[in-house]
């Protein structure tokens, strides 16, 4: 297998990053950053998510937040929605994508959305019904694809058949959440070998939390397998309320960075992104979790 010639780069910064931030974000500030995003080049974004606002009260705005955005169509700006009263919240935004999220492991799927694996995949069915009537794009996540803080390791085959029920439900790709970033590029190596044997490596991205300082290079090993999706958050933002050790995302602008050095296109400006990032953590009050801007602005 080549690796690809280019990849998108799903940015989730303003709803993976912002959900677990204990500062709170205005409104305003999350449309400034999403829009500066947006003139960095990049061309998906999740903007943020439709879910009980008692339990994530960080993306209670969502919906004021798209009210606010200014899109072309050559941009996707999705929402994370955990069942049917969060599609049609998503509806009334007008958004045109949305993102399922269910657990290869059970303790997670518990302490996340308060249901069994099977039962959140049920509670799925419905929304995927609403989502063909209404022809809405929906893209499936899978938490704990290599280890879970609750349950322990996670194998393959666990994954597998989660991803096989989100893609027989109509879920256009499914991307393979480190939740925890314990996964290696031996276990990502194992996870694709075995989830290739049934399906195509174009169905797939990868998202990768930093944890464990493994991210880039579990991106690097599944770029050979043909991923060409991967999931990242601006200055490296974020971790998720359910997963208390875990770090946020790989960041955006070393993702970026590492693919420029391959040759690998994304269509996004370096410096612009590092900027975006830079204001965000500023915005925060703490550093940037980037290498790439962190290196940047001490070499200033
Ligand atoms: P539940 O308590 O089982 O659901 O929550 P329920 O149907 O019994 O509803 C309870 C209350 O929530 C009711 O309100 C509902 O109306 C309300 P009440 O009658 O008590 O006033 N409710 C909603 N309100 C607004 N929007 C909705 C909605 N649904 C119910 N959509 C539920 C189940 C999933 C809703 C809840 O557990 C929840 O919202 N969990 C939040 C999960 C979350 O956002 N986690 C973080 C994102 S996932 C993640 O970060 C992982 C990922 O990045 C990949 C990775 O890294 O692995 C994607
Ligand atoms: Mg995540």
């Amino acid at each position: 297998m080549t690796i690809p010639q280019s990849v998108k780069l799903v940015e989730v910064g303003p709803r993976d990053g912002l959900q677990n931030e204990s500062a709170a974000v205005s409104t305003a500030d999350k449309i400034n950053l999403i829009h500066g995003l947006i003139g960095a080049g990049v061309s998906y974004i999740e903007a943020g998510s439709f879910v009980n606002p008692r339990s994530v009260p960080q993306m209670a705005d969502s919906d004021q937040v798209f009210a606010g955005l200014r899109s072309t169509d050559a941009i996707t700006l999705a929402a994370l929605t955990p069942n049917l009263k969060g599609f049609e919240r998503a509806m009334e935004s007008g958004i045109k994508e949305v993102a399922v999220f269910a657990s290869a492991s059970e303790g997670f799927s518990q302490k996340n959305i308060n249901c069994t694996i099977a039962e959140s995949l049920t509670r799925f069915e419905p929304l995927m019904q609403a989502a063909r009537d209404q022809g809405v794009a929906v893209r499936g996540y899978i938490s704990c694809v290599v280890g879970c803080p609750y349950d322990g390791m996670v194998t393959p085959q666990q994954v597998d058949l989660v991803s096989r029920a989100l893609f027989d439900m109509g879920c256009y790709e499914v991307s393979l959440g480190d939740t925890i970033g314990v996964g290696t590029a031996g276990h990502f190596k194992r996870l694709l070998d075995h989830l290739l044997l049934r399906t195509s490596a174009d169905k797939l991205a990868l998202h990768c939390h930093d944890t464990y300082g493994q991210a880039l290079a579990n991106i690097c090993a599944s770029l050979e397998y043909g991923i060409a999706t991967v999931d990242a958050s601006v200055a490296g933002l974020g971790g998720c309320p359910y997963a208390l050790n875990a770090t946020g995302n790989v960041a955006s602008e070393d993702v970026v960075y590492m693919l420029k050095g391959m040759g690998i296109s994304t269509g996004i400006d370096l410096d612009k992104l590092i900027e975006v990032g830079q204001s965000i953590s500023s915005l925060l009050g703490k550093p940037t979790n980037s290498h790439v801007a962190r290196a940047r602005s001490n070499a200033a």
